[in-house]
């Protein structure tokens, strides 16, 4: 049977597993997909750069001809931020790829265009991987729960803040040594700020959001504050009061009409701050560079995600689950579940909890 093609679009801490890993399990994907993958290309910013187990050839600096090729059936998008990854994408839809991206930032910036190419290119484009490293929670939303009515999905979205909070709270290190450290590690993005400020937190909020509440919300929509004003004495303070200081990211769809009183409706709610829980709770004993997320919804009740949130091969592990779900769907002539359409919601970042 003839190969499906794949190119791999970046080939830094996410990108380098996602391609080890492909390779090495080259055979087993053979079977789960029913036909081979065959790499034919990664593009990077340096090509010239020794990056151990990959073949030099593959590289190249021109992603734009790499995504206008025709014959490539799957591309991976492991770039990050929004040009030239939107640009990428889209040109890779437009040329008939399906596409699998972990870029949370680029989603919750302009999703609903990249959406729409993918509907309008019938191509698919998944992105379990955005949100939550390698925790299943995007399908979940998207899939699983979509016959039901989510009403709350609360939890710790960014590995990097969680691993800092936690090592500032169990060894007392202090903020720039434990940013460091998590740099070291792959966890943060590549301008931390992303991280720390919050903003990585508020765009995989808008982007559950988005799938939870059929709602289209994007990263404005999203209340948003950061951990850099938190300091050793706040985690201390917490620490007296029985407390551990996390960063939450709070969506809920609330009930009672819009507030402006102008008709029925529900509100969307979505924020993310720093918040003081007690030690009791499930949330407080989430370490490191782990994310937990709760779902509550009409029918299912509460239902806990929790694993690896941040880091090369957890983040992997969901690219490569998508990439072969999008293969099969090619296998099979069939596309995945797209975006549901969306109902006129008033958003707001600031929740009535
Ligand atoms: P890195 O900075 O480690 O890697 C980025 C890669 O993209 C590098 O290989 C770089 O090339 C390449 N690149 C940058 N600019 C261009 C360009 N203009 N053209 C072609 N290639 C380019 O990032 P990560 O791997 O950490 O993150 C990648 C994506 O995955 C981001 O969207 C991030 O938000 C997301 N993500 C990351 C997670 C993590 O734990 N790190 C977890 C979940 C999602 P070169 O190597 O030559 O510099
Ligand atoms: N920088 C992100 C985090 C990577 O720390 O959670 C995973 O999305």
């Amino acid at each position: 049977l003839p190969p499906l093609r794949v190119a791999v679009l970046g080939c830094g801490t996410v990108g380098g597993e996602v391609v080890r890993l492909l390779l090495a399990q080259a055979d087993d994907f053979t079977a789960r997909i029913g036909r081979p993958l065959e790499l034919v290309g990664i593009a990077v910013r340096r090509a010239g750069k020794e990056r151990p187990g990959i073949d030099p050839a593959l590289f190249t600096t021109d992603a734009q001809t790499l995504v206008s090729r025709t014959d490539i059936d799957l591309v991976i998008e492991v770039i990050g931020g929004i040009e030239p990854a939107r640009t990428l994408i889209l040109t890779a839809l437009a040329s008939g790829a399906s596409v699998v991206t972990a870029n949370k930032a680029l989603l919750a910036e302009d999703g609903a265009t990249l959406y729409d190419a993918a509907e309008r290119a019938g191509a698919d484009l998944y992105y379990e991987a955005a949100v939550a490293g390698a925790i299943p929670i995007v399908r979940p939303l998207r899939e699983s729960l979509v016959g039901d009515e989510v009403t709350a999905v609360i939890g710790i979205l960014n590995g990097t803040t969680n691993f800092i909070l936690d090592k500032m709270d169990t060894e007392g290190a202090g903020f720039a040594e434990a940013l460091a450290d998590a740099q070291e590690l792959g966890y943060a993005e590549a301008d931390p700020t992303a991280d720390v400020e919050g903003f990585d937190a508020a765009a995989k909020a808008a982007i559950l959001s988005s799938l939870a509440f059929h709602s289209r919300v994007g990263i404005g929509d999203v209340h948003r504050e950061g951990i850099t004003e938190v300091t050793a004495a706040d985690i201390a303070s917490a620490r007296e009061m029985g407390c551990v200081v996390k960063l939450l990211a709070i969506c809920q769809l609330s009930d009672g009409g819009r507030p402006d009183g102008t008709g029925p409706g529900r509100t969307v709610s979505v924020r993310v701050h720093p918040a003081m829980i007690p030690r009791s709770h499930p949330l407080a004993g989430v370490g490191g560079a782990y994310n937990a997320v709760f779902v509550e919804s009409r029918f299912a009740g509460r239902l806990m995600f929790y694993g690896p949130g941040a880091g090369g091969s957890p983040t992997a592990s969901a690219v490569l689950g998508d990439l072969v779900t999008v293969a099969r769907n090619r296998v099979r002539g069939a596309s995945g579940p797209g975006e549901s359409s969306y109902a006129q919601r008033v958003v707001t970042g600031i929740g009535d909890v």
